[in-house]
Parts: C-alpha cells; structure tokens; sequence
C-alpha cells in the first residue's frame, strides 16, 4: 500500500470509528497538547468566505458543569414527557450526556457578523455560516478519535440558558456543547442503535440519479 493509500485508509477507519460518547469516558485528564491539536483540527475546517466563524469555549470548572447538567436533565424530563409510554420506557435507558464524567465542555459558538456584512457566498443562502461552524464540530471530532479522545455531542438545552451560563453574546448562538475527555473505549454500535431506538439506513437509499427520487 503506498502513504498515500494507508493515510487514506487511516482516515476512513477514524471516520468508522468515531462515535457519540456518553457512558466510556474514563474521567482521565486531558493531555493540553492534544487538545489544541483537536482545536487546531476544529479551526482548520473550510468556511464560507473564509469567516471562521466559529469560537470555542472551553469550559472545566465543575460548578458550571453541575448547573448545566442540571438544566440538560429538565429539558430531558420535557422531552420525555413528549413521547408515548413505550417510546419513553425506551428512551428512559439511554443516557444523553456526559457532561460531568468528560471533565470538559467545549461549547462551539457561531458569530453571523463575523466577516462581515458581504461574506463571499452567504449573499443567498445565510445558513453557510452555520454549516461552516458544524464542519469545524466535525473536525473536532474526528481529530479527537485520531487522538483516542471520545466527544458526545449536547443539544437538550435551551440556547438562552447557555447564553447566560457562559455569557454569551445575544448576537452569537451557542450551537454545540461537547463533552470532551479521555475514554476507557468506544462502542462499535452506536447507542441509538444498541438500544433499538433507531436504526440507520443504507447509503444507496440516499443516493439519488438525476433528481430527488430517481432511481
Ligand atoms: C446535531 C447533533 C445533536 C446531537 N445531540 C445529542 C444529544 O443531545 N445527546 C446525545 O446523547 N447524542 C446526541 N447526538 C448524537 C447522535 O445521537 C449520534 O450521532 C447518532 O445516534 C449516531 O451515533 P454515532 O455518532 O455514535 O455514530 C447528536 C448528534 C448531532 C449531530
């Protein structure tokens, strides 16, 4: 196999790897040198017009941790409430975070004003600023992997709630909170999987020939 080839394989096998984590994280500190290679990764991800728009809040302080976890297990209760009795007996066995057990939360924000007001297309479609910022979580995650390093991905939570939390501008939108830590290993399943609340689809049922629908 040439480098080029095994490098392309090593990326393929992260990509298999990675995984939402919830319940194996080891509680092990994390080594400063790979994080800001994770972060480094993070603020390497294309952008629209080249805006960067995203910011990276790291947050270890327990008793933000605490009140965070407190709010995510509310907004867990609301979403429960929502379901019918035997999806939330389901739903009621799988664990949503991590957020103590990781020892670190990186909160990635999304500025719209950063680049300014004619950002090199966004002119028409105003969410490439968004996508921008989720392809950063996605390099985070996958150099995390590479790194041995579990990352699960929080979004029960209300985004004012984590406004004031941190002291998040209004303007700018908290879009992620990852809990980030050392991991005893990673499952080969998903969870949602495991624990038979939805399954994935193959690839080819979402390739389409030609137009939306085209076999
Ligand atoms: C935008 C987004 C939000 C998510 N929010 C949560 C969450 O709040 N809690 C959780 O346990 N997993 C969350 N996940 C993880 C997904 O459940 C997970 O990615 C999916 O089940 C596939 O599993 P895998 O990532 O291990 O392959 C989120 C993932 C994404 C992309």
């Amino acid at each position: 196999m040439s480098a080029a080839s095994a490098a392309s394989a090593d990326l393929y096998d992260v990509i298999a790897r990675r995984r939402d984590v919830r319940a194996e994280f080891s509680g092990a500190p994390l080594d400063t040198g790979v994080l800001d290679r994770v972060l480094g990764a993070a603020h390497a991800a294309p952008s629209v017009g080249n805006s960067q728009p995203w910011d990276f809040v790291l947050v270890r302080d327990p008793a933000t941790h605490d009140r965070f976890q407190e709010h995510v297990a509310t907004e867990r209760a609301t979403y429960a409430a929502s379901l019918p009795a035997d999806r939330r007996a389901r739903f009621e066995r799988i664990k949503v975070e991590g957020i103590r057990e990781s020892g670190l939360g990186v909160v990635v924000t999304y500025d719209p004003d950063r680049g300014g007001p004619q950002v090199l297309g966004r002119h028409a479609i105003d969410d490439a600023g968004l996508y921008s910022t989720c392809l950063a979580i996605q390099n985070l995650w996958l150099a995390a992997t590479a790194e041995g390093v579990g990352v699960g991905w929080v979004s029960f939570y209300r985004e004012e709630f984590l406004r004031d939390l941190l002291g998040i501008p209004e303007r700018i939108r908290p879009i992620a909170w990852l809990c980030v830590g050392p991991t005893t290993h990673l499952e080969d399943v998903p969870d949602l999987v495991r624990h038979g609340w939805r399954r994935g689809r193959p690839v080819a049922e979402a390739v389409h020939h030609e137009k939306f629908g085209g076999k």
